[in-house]
């Protein structure tokens, strides 16, 4: 069944209130970040130490390409010195989380105003994440102290810390970072995704061998089954690891993982916070909704017409949803830009710490951003 379509004007409307949302936070979030998630739909300030802490520029970033008011960008490039300041000192960085760290906070600044030390920071950052790479397995490694047999596997978020090496190689001119992307992105389609296009959250190898050894989760309900952001995580994963690579093979993949998402969605076109889930009262995770819709929208610049107008369309009816039930149209009830997102829900199988359930996330603001900008006209990527 066909629904309805997010309008031009809806994306205007929607961008103009993030917009107001994010100028209203400048006074709280300008020399402290952002917390990864809300309480009771409000997010706390914290120190740049968290893998989320990138979101909150990359909004800010993303409006001021929408309004052009200098307030933004000057934000923006206050929060680039604690992104430095951060990389210099090792502040929180032994993990695989520097893309969504430095892509959306350094990488956007210096696409934008040729800032150098968002260039220094990131490139800085790029070293830190090909240091996590493991030649044994070829991946890297996404948490814990390295090579250690229980920490030795790769999540499948980390297909959006990649285009942080291609970034590298380009400006730097040097491959080194371009073949470890491409060594992991491999590793990645072999194991990651399951025949039927859902996914593994995260997934073993052996330090010994580099085989296969299983998938597990965290944050998904169980082992065998998808967690929706990661599924999501895969979907965009898979378009932007098009963009830079040509693999056919991504293409395939996301056929196969969009077509399993696709068939795991409630009729509103929001997931639930894992796909085991199509109904009932478990929560939602509208992040999942937002990062699907710019991962269709980027795979849509690269398919035959319409293949492309199918998925176009596709993300707009998801942005339509967003729009009419989960954004924040009243200011004063939430600091944020979308409500029911889901970080960690706990379940009788998984390993994560609950935290943020049913709230806002604060790359759910993010995403939700840069699918509105993506439809509202040509936009030069962070990723
Ligand atoms: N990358 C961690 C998460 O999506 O929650």
């Amino acid at each position: 069944m066909k629904r309805e379509e997010i309008s031009s004007g809806e994306v205007l409307q929607a961008l103009d209130t993030a917009c107001q949302q994010v100028e209203r936070n400048l006074p709280d979030f300008t020399y402290r970040c952002q917390n990864h998630s809300s309480v009771n739909n409000f997010y706390a300030p914290c120190e740049n130490n968290q893998w989320t802490c990138g979101f909150w520029p990359g909004e800010i970033c993303l409006a001021y390409e929408h309004t052009q008011n200098e307030v933004f960008i000057h934000a923006a490039q206050i929060q680039v010195e604690s992104f430095l300041h951060r990389i210099e000192n090792h502040v929180e960085v032994d993990h695989h989380d520097m893309g969504f760290l430095y892509s959306p906070s350094c990488v956007s600044v210096y696409k934008l105003t040729g800032n150098l030390h968002a260039r220094q920071a990131a490139l800085l950052a790029a070293d830190q994440l090909i240091s996590r790479f493991q030649p044994i397995g070829n991946f890297i490694q996404a948490w814990g102290k390295m090579g250690a047999r229980e920490n030795y596997r790769y999540i499948i978020d980390c297909l959006l810390n990649l285009p942080l090496l291609y970034w590298a190689s380009e400006e730097t001119k040097n491959d080194v970072y371009r073949d470890i992307a491409m060594k992991h992105i491999q590793t990645c389609l072999e194991n990651s995704f399951r025949g039927d296009g859902s996914t593994f959250h995260t997934f073993f190898l052996d330090p010994e061998n580099g085989n296969p050894v299983r998938g597990e989760t965290c944050q998904g309900y169980r082992a065998d089954s998808s967690w929706a952001r990661g599924q999501a995580w895969g979907i965009y994963g898979l378009a932007l690891s098009y963009r830079y690579t040509r693999k056919k093979e991504c293409i395939d993949l996301f056929r196969k993982a969009t077509g399993y998402y696709l068939s795991h969605l409630p009729l509103d076109l929001i997931p639930y916070w894992d796909l085991i889930f199509t109904s009932g009262d478990e929560e939602r995770d509208s992040s999942s909704g937002s990062i699907v819709a710019c991962g269709l929208l980027e795979m849509s610049k690269y398919l035959e017409k319409e293949e492309a107008e199918t998925y176009i369309s596709l993300a707009r009816q998801m942005l339509k949803s967003l729009y009419d039930s989960y954004r924040v149209v009243d200011l004063g009830m939430s600091n944020g830009l979308v409500l029911h997102g889901t970080y960690s829900k706990k379940s009788p199988y998984n390993t994560c710490t609950p935290e943020g359930v049913d709230e806002c996330v604060s790359w759910g603001d993010y995403f939700f951003m840069e699918a509105l900008t993506r439809l509202k006209g040509a936009w030069n990527l962070y990723w």
